[in-house]
Parts: C-alpha cells; sequence; structure tokens
C-alpha cells in the first residue's frame, strides 16, 4: 500500500448531464483527495496521447469523437492505493456490466458514454498526469482529517 495519485475525467457525458458535482462527491465521500482539478476540450491529438493504446482499435474513431465532442473536467486523486481504489469506485467498462455502487453502475448502461475515466495502473497514472497537468497545477497539501481517515502506517 503506498500513497498514489491518480488521472480521473469526468467525459462529455457526465458534463452534459450534469453529473459533476455527484461524481466529486464520491471520490470525497471515499476518503480520497482532488490535489488538481480543471474543466478543458479534448482536441484530437490529447485523445490520440491520451488513448494511444487504442488508437488502431475499430472503436478508436467513435472513441475519439466522442471525447471531443464537449468539455472534460479533469482531476488528479491522491490517497492510499489511489489507483485501484478509483477503478473500484468507477466500475467495470460497460455500464450494463458494471456492478451496483460503482458510478458506472449507478448512472448509466453504456459501453462507450462511461461517464468517467481513472488511470488503470500506477504507470498509466503518472503518464496520464503528465499529459493532463504541468506540475505547478498540481496542489500539494496535507488534509486535514487525514488524522482521523487512516491509521499512521496507511499513509
Ligand atoms: P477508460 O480508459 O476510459 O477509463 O475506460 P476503461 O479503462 O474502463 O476501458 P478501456 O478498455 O481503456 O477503453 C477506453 C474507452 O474506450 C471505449 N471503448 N469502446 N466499442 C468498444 O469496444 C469499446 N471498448 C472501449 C469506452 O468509452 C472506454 O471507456
Ligand atoms: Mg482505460
Amino acid at each position: 500500500m503506498s500513497v498514489q495519485r491518480t488521472l480521473i475525467l469526468i467525459k462529455p457525458d457526465g458534463v452534459h448531464r450534469r453529473l459533476i458535482g455527484t461524481i466529486i462527491s464520491r471520490i470525497e465521500n471515499k476518503g480520497l483527495c482532488i490535489v488538481a482539478m480543471k474543466m478543458l476540450r479534448v482536441t484530437e491529438e490529447l485523445s490520440r496521447q491520451h488513448y494511444a493504446e487504442h488508437v488502431d482499435k475499430p472503436f478508436y474513431p467513435q472513441l475519439e469523437e466522442f471525447i471531443t465532442a464537449a468539455p472534460v473536467v479533469a482531476m488528479i486523486v491522491q490517497g492510499p492505493d489511489a489507483v485501484g481504489v478509483m477503478r473500484a469506485i468507477i466500475g467495470a467498462t460497460n455500464g450494463r456490466e458494471a456492478s451496483p455502487g460503482t458510478i458506472r453502475g449507478d448512472f448509466g448502461c453504456s459501453r462507450q458514454m462511461n461517464m468517467i475515466h481513472g488511470s488503470d495502473s500506477p504507470e498509466s497514472a503518472a503518464r496520464e498526469i503528465g499529459i493532463y497537468f504541468t506540475p505547478d497545477e498540481i496542489c500539494d497539501y496535507t488534509p486535514a482529517l487525514n488524522a482521523w481517515s487512516f491509521a499512521a502506517d496507511e499513509l
């Protein structure tokens, strides 16, 4: 276990469906901490960088059309095991298969329109954070509630 950072995007469908506040609440309620956040429009170039592993797949053109179609909210979320914890609260890729209680399981029914992105490994997180944020956009701070949220050996 270690304190990690992960790159989270509220995707264009989440923005249009006014789910920004709901999704941020779930992240905060879980006990993770937002250390950077901004709204931006993903360009075609940024999409190709972000989804480099998918660029050659048949579904990539429609993924790019979707992710560039409206603004996203990009965040860096920090906390113990933040990469895996966020993947768990996000749920399976396809909303029809995502467990109830997860974000994708509770708010959607689509494989593509799945509202939120979360890095899939610490290595992906480091790469994706570098794509979306410069170091001076990251606000490092010690959450005041840490003492009542985690044992000393969890931080
Ligand atoms: P994400 O990267 O967006 O967090 O989603 P993920 O890890 O759960 O899924 P991934 O396999 O990385 O796929 C990235 C996004 O591409 C769309 N997708 N479409 N048509 C298809 O077969 C297909 N497969 C994936 C989804 O929007 C998925 O979130
Ligand atoms: Mg992925």
